[in-house]
């Protein structure tokens, strides 16, 4: 059977899902993809951390030449946070003839625009599924299953972390700093909690949707965002004596004179859909004029549904379906995007 060679850069939650899903279902993958989803390198600056996969001897190393200068890796799953020196080891990945499958929506969302574009001059591609509501696969609905719709609108929960906040607060009286840690050891959060809280991390991937599915380019700093650090639990009370649950939504919407976009804490009627999402899962209710409403509902955040999303990254990288979305993203480009209007 073909083989196909892959690499992990940052074992970490993610990472380490990742590691897990191709050494224990090298079947499954095999079955899906026609050929082996080889693990050959896993890049981790600490090789002291104690690891929660057993991985073959000689598979971990602290030196990302070791997944350059091999020709035979072709797929890096791209799993460190943050910008630097995310950004600069994806350039290094594609310059070195890589297909990237990454997590990092941060990323993304700042430099999206300058890797996608030297991923396109290299004949690369950069899959992303993952990045967006973890497990959910809205970014292949949008680009692909959706393809033949103008969308209309986007509204959802796209932070895992602070819906488990929102709904732990609600739901047990829990106090906000115990739910925030709670949220890390689940290995929900992002390194930096303050991102998930704020409505950053929304934001964030509200540029990305918005992007796919309106061919709008957003920089995700001038998104107006309102995050969950300033609830009180006062709030999450009265509202539900009025029948009501506050959820952090993120919202794109068509309007006539252009696109509006916001991302805040938002009264949603008890028993709708959106209401009743609770703890880590995410919801997306997407509008297209053709489909009418579509709803999608899964866990957002943590190890195994995020690495599920990685994998089948993996996969369709590895026999070369990724480029459906990266044409999507090419397409979008030269397309007449809506004008962005920015307001609360
Ligand atoms: P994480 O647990 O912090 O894992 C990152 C790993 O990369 C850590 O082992 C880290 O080592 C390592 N690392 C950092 N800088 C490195 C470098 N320069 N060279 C080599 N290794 C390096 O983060 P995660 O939760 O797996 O998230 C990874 C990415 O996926 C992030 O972009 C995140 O936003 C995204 N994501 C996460 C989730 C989730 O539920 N966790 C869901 C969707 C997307 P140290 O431990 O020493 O820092
Ligand atoms: N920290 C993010 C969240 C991870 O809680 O949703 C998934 O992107």
């Amino acid at each position: 059977m073909e083989k196909t060679n892959i690499a992990i850069v940052g074992l970490g939650t993610v990472g380490t899902g990742v590691a897990r899903l191709l050494l224990d279902h090298g079947d499954r993958t095999a079955r899906h993809a026609g050929r082996t989803m080889w693990l050959k390198k896993v890049v981790d600056r600490d090789l002291g951390k104690h690891r929660e996969v057993d991985l073959p001897e000689g598979v971990l190393t602290d030196s990302l030449d070791d997944v350059i200068n091999d020709p035979e890796i072709e797929v890096v799953a791209q799993l460190i946070g943050g910008l630097e020196p995310a950004r600069t080891i994806m350039l290094s990945l594609l310059e070195a003839g890589k297909n990237i499958v990454t997590a990092n929506k941060a990323l993304l969302a700042e430099h999206g625009a300058e890797l996608f574009t030297r991923a396109r001059e290299l004949g690369r591609t950069i899959a992303f599924e993952a990045s967006v509501a973890g497990g959910v696969p809205i970014i292949a609905n949008i680009s692909q299953c959706l393809s033949a719709n103008q969308i209309l609108s986007l509204e959802g929960i796209l932070n895992g972390t602070s819906n488990f906040i929102v709904t732990q607060m609600d739901e047990k009286d829990a106090p906000y700093d115990d739910v925030v840690r709670r949220a890390q050891e689940l290995g929900y959060a992002e390194a930096n909690p303050a991102m998930d809280v704020d409505g950053t991390d929304v934001a964030q991937k509200l540029a990305i949707l918005a992007h796919l599915a309106f061919g709008a380019t957003v920089n995700w700093a001038e998104i107006p965002r309102v995050g969950i650090d300033g609830l009180d639990p006062d709030d999450l009370q009265y509202s539900r004596q009025l029948g009501y649950r506050i959820k952090l939504l993120a919202l794109a919407k068509l309007a006539d004179d252009g696109l509006e976009l916001s991302v805040g804490p938002t009264l949603v009627r008890i028993g709708t859909p959106l209401a009743e999402v609770r703890d880590a899962f995410n919801a997306i209710r997407v509008i297209g004029d053709a489909v009418g409403p579509v709803f999608y509902h899964g866990l957002g955040a943590g190890q195994n549904p995020t690495a599920s999303a990685v994998v089948a990254d993996l996969i369709d990288t590895a026999v070369g379906r990724t480029r459906l979305t990266f044409q999507t993203l090419e397409y979008f480009s030269i397309d007449n995007p809506p004008r962005v209007k920015l307001r609360d």
